[in-house]
């Protein structure tokens, strides 16, 4: 923690250095140097916790780019000194210091876009040798100053608009700005542009210049070096009220390398359209008014003004017109070099006047490419077509036009279209798929066709198509179902946005196939699209692909099929993520496809899907399993029949029964015999010749118990020696190795043993009939083992003399306790 706070200090120390600067915060660093350490660390505290505030009000992402928009920052916040681009558009920020920005020397956007600016240091910018592109616009800089510039050698983008600095010049302000290549300036303050505005500026290719309120302007002030690519002006009323100033200015920026836009104006007056002489003869090719209020009446000077302009391309975008279109007056000027008219967003006044446009013969029949876009066009009107002749391009998408008023308006009587190589009709409210191929078929040289944005909804059964039609767009039109309609010649066929479910049709040439958001569940048969060599098939409902459905396809080379509902099967995951490169690219990102089934895995990329082993080979694994079950039922079977388990069990169960037996039962009454005699079948010599004789004719004789004799035939033999040993006063072990190596004698120690522990009698007595070497009984003979430990034992002697000793000590062991 402490660590922490000593970094955050290091961090904000800057800061502290910069209240110090501040007049209003002079007090709080003076008063620090008085204050006591705990006011200070107090202090302290508080300039910490702003710190944060700042570190949580810029989000800066992995490509360094800090975004701190829209927070009502006062000052220039910290951010991480590697800082690529940084953001602080719409904040309260009112001065940049000489150190605000000077840790941020890697910096290449600076947006400072609509806040309070009203003083830059000098050397503010100074550390930003790297920066490309500033944003000061919107702001309330009254004045500007060149060394603010003078490190910004690689800067390219500079807009400065929307301040209210009143002069450009005397000086220049830019000449350190060599590779600016686009400059946006000006402000409805702008009253003076004086020459050498823009000098050193040898670089630039684009201008935007807002000057409505200008009252002075020294000729040759916007004339660059080289002509500018791009000129924008937003004059506004301007026009009106200055056309002299007007003429001055286009006079420097026409030129016929020269783009030029004319925005933000209102041409209503007649003489409003005399600057553009300025621009007819400085030979302007590229002409286009934008956001414009006009009139029949200026336009028709506009045209007289331009008559013999070498004009080719003619813009009108964003343009309310109050008029009908009664151009007539200029039908004798002459426009041969006008190739193209891009009309977009046109609002005509007179709109249902405005319907046959024969008057403007002198202006169509030149046109090779016609954009009419969102302009409430509804009908061309036949005698307007046949002035089409030249025409290759014809845009009216965004429009009115209707099944009813599409026939007039693409007849191709008296040569009409004949040349028309690319036609959209998108977004109109065409309906009949079948009219739109017959009404095309008469267009000759058609190849782009653009359908897309209409309610077809269905597919003729047939179709007439022109044989050169290579595109085809029939994206949204709302179809359901393909049909053999579409012309085999296609190159290029977009299918979006509908709702097929199946893709049946055979189209050799095709190369591109757009299928994105439709309902198919396969990808297309490959054999139907030998030459395709990009397919789209986003946001359908495919479960899956694999390398036998993309080897069908001889030449595709990218595929974007995400946002589909794949299922994460074990063969479509491991295809999916080693083999389908070898395929195919996946040119929309493997992160965008994702499982749908199973549950358990919806949502997850499938790249990031790992299914375990089991998962993936369910049935091998199952068998397997139940094989490895059976074998070790099977193991343990064996295993239990050799070790003679069940025998074991029995015997530990009639060991529980006999333990649970009260004591008390074990009366005197109902012992029957002196020993039961436990032998190997071995020593049975030994035991019936000679032990059973011996015992049983002494004085007083014992009663022994011998399996062989006294066991009830029939019962179950531990049953039987259990029994045995019950009724017998002690056991008598004759220990032989036969006896070690014999498993039933080892049953009766086991039994007896348990007893001999359990009631601490000396009920067994252990007769040796060889010397056994206590290490050559094996292992599992433990019990055996521990009873020759514990108990004493009385060894058959080979010396006959010695056998009589044997006997009365055996006899002994014998005898009962008397109580
Ligand atoms: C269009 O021009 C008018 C002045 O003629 C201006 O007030 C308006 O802001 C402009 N609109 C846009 C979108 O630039
Ligand atoms: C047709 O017009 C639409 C809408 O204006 C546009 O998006 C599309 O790109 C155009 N098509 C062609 C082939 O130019
Ligand atoms: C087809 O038309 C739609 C809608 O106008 C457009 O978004 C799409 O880009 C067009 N397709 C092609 C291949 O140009």
């Amino acid at each position: 923690m402490f660590l922490f706070c000593l970094f955050s200090f290091i961090m904000t120390t800057p800061k502290l250095t910069f209240a110090y600067k501040r007049g209003a915060d002079t007090i709080i660093a003076d008063r620090m140097r008085v204050m006591g350490v705990k006011e200070s660390m107090i202090l302290l505290m508080l300039i910490l916790a702003q710190g944060f505030e700042y570190s949580r009000t810029c989000q800066c992402d992995q490509k360094y780019f800090c975004n701190c928009s829209s927070n009502e920052l006062q000052q220039v916040p910290k951010v991480p000194s590697n800082a690529l681009g940084l953001d602080l558009s719409f904040n309260q920020i009112v001065s940049i210091d000489i150190n605000d920005l000077s840790p941020y020397i890697a910096l290449k956007t600076l947006n400072l876009h609509r806040n309070k600016l009203k003083f830059i240091h000098k050397e503010a910018f100074k550390s930003q040798r790297n920066l490309k592109v500033l944003d000061l616009s919107s702001n309330n800089l009254e004045k500007l100053f060149s060394s603010w510039f003078h490190e910004l050698q690689s800067l390219q983008q500079l807009n400065l608009v929307g301040n209210p600095y009143s002069t450009l010049g005397p000086a220049s302000i830019f000449q350190s700005l060599i590779n600016l290549r686009t400059l946006r300036f000006g402000s409805l303050s702008l009253r003076k542009v004086h020459k050498n505005g823009l000098e050193g500026l040898t670089h630039l290719e684009e201008i935007t210049f807002i000057g409505s309120n200008l009252r002075s302007y020294e000729s040759g002030s916007l004339k660059a070096a080289r002509p500018i690519g791009l000129v924008s002006l937003s004059l506004q009323n301007l026009f009106q009220n200055d056309p002299g100033l007007v003429s001055k200015v286009l006079q420097d920026v026409s030129h016929p390398d020269t783009v030029l836009t004319i925005k933000d104006v209102t041409l209503t007056k007649s003489n409003s359209a005399e600057p553009f002489k300025a621009v007819r003869e400085g030979g302007t090719k590229s002409f286009s008014f934008q956001n414009i209020s006009t009139n029949d009446e200026v336009v028709t000077s506009f045209l007289q003004v331009m008559d013999g302009s070498p004009m080719y391309y003619f813009g009108f975008k964003d343009v309310h017109l109050v008029g009908e279109g009664w151009w007539q007056n200029a039908s004798y000027t002459h426009y041969k070099n006008l190739h193209t008219a891009y009309i977009c967003n046109l609002d005509i006044q007179g709109f249902f006047g405005f319907s046959s446009m024969i008057q403007l013969g002198f202006l169509l029949m030149h046109l090779h490419k016609v954009s009419v876009i969102n302009s409430t066009v509804f009908v061309i009107p036949r005698r307007t077509t046949s002035l089409l002749k030249n025409l290759e391009y014809l845009d009216l998408s965004q429009n009115l036009l209707s099944d009813l008023t599409i026939e007039p308006s693409l007849y191709t009587g008296h040569g009409a279209y004949q040349n028309l190589n690319t036609l959209n009709v998108s977004q109109n409210v065409l309906k009949s798929l079948r009219l739109m191929s017959r009404l095309v078929t008469n267009l000759k040289r058609l190849v782009y066709l653009d359908l897309s944005h209409n309610s077809f909804v269905s597919m003729p059964e047939k179709c007439s198509w022109p044989s050169t039609l290579g595109f085809l767009n029939l994206s949204s039109t709302k179809l359901r179902r393909m049909t053999a309609c579409l012309p085999s010649t296609l190159t290029d066929l977009d299918l979006s946005e509908n709702d097929l479910t199946v893709f049946n049709q055979r189209f050799p040439q095709l190369t591109t196939l757009i299928l994105t958001g439709n309902r198919l569940m396969k990808l297309p048969q490959g054999e139907l699209l030998p030459s395709l060599h990009t397919l789209l098939i986003q946001r359908n409902a495919l479960r899956m692909f694999n390398g036998s459905s993309l080897r069908r396809f001889k030449n595709l080379q990218y595929l974007e099929a995400g946002y589909n509902n794949f299922v994460c099967s074990c063969e479509f995951v491991s295809f999916f993520k080693r083999d389908v490169g070898r395929f195919i690219a996946l040119r929309d990102g493997r992160s965008n496809y994702v499982c749908d089934t199973p549950f358990t895995l919806r949502g997850y990329a499938i790249e990031s899907v790992r299914l375990s082993v089991f998962e993936c080979y369910m049935i091998p694994a199952v068998s397997v399993l139940c094989s490895v079950i059976i074998i070790v039922l099977g193991l343990i079977v064996v295993t239990c029949h050799k070790l003679h388990v069940v025998w074991y069990l029995q015997m530990t169960k009639a060991w529980i029964q006999a333990k649970r037996k009260p004591a008390v039962g074990r009366l005197a009454g109902e012992i029957r015999y002196d020993a039961f005699v436990s032998y190997s079948q071995h020593d049975a010599e030994w035991v019936e010749e000679i032990l059973v004789p011996e015992l049983e004719s002494a004085q007083p004789s014992f009663a022994l118990c011998l399996h062989k004799r006294d066991f009830q035939p029939g019962r179950w033999i531990v049953d039987n020696i259990i029994d045995s040993i019950e009724k017998s006063y002690r056991t008598l072990f004759v220990l032989s190795e036969h006896f070690v190596t014999s498993e039933w004698c080892r049953y009766e120690l086991d039994f007896s043993h348990f007893r001999i522990v359990d009631e601490h009698n000396d009920s067994a007595v252990l007769v040796l009939l060889e010397p056994i070497k206590k290490e050559t009984i094996p292992n599992r003979f433990c019990k055996l083992r521990k009873i020759m430990n514990s108990r004493t034992y009385l060894e058959w002697p080979e010396d006959e003399e010695k056998r009589g000793e044997f006997w009365s000590n055996l006899r002994a062991a014998l005898q009962r306790d008397e109580c």
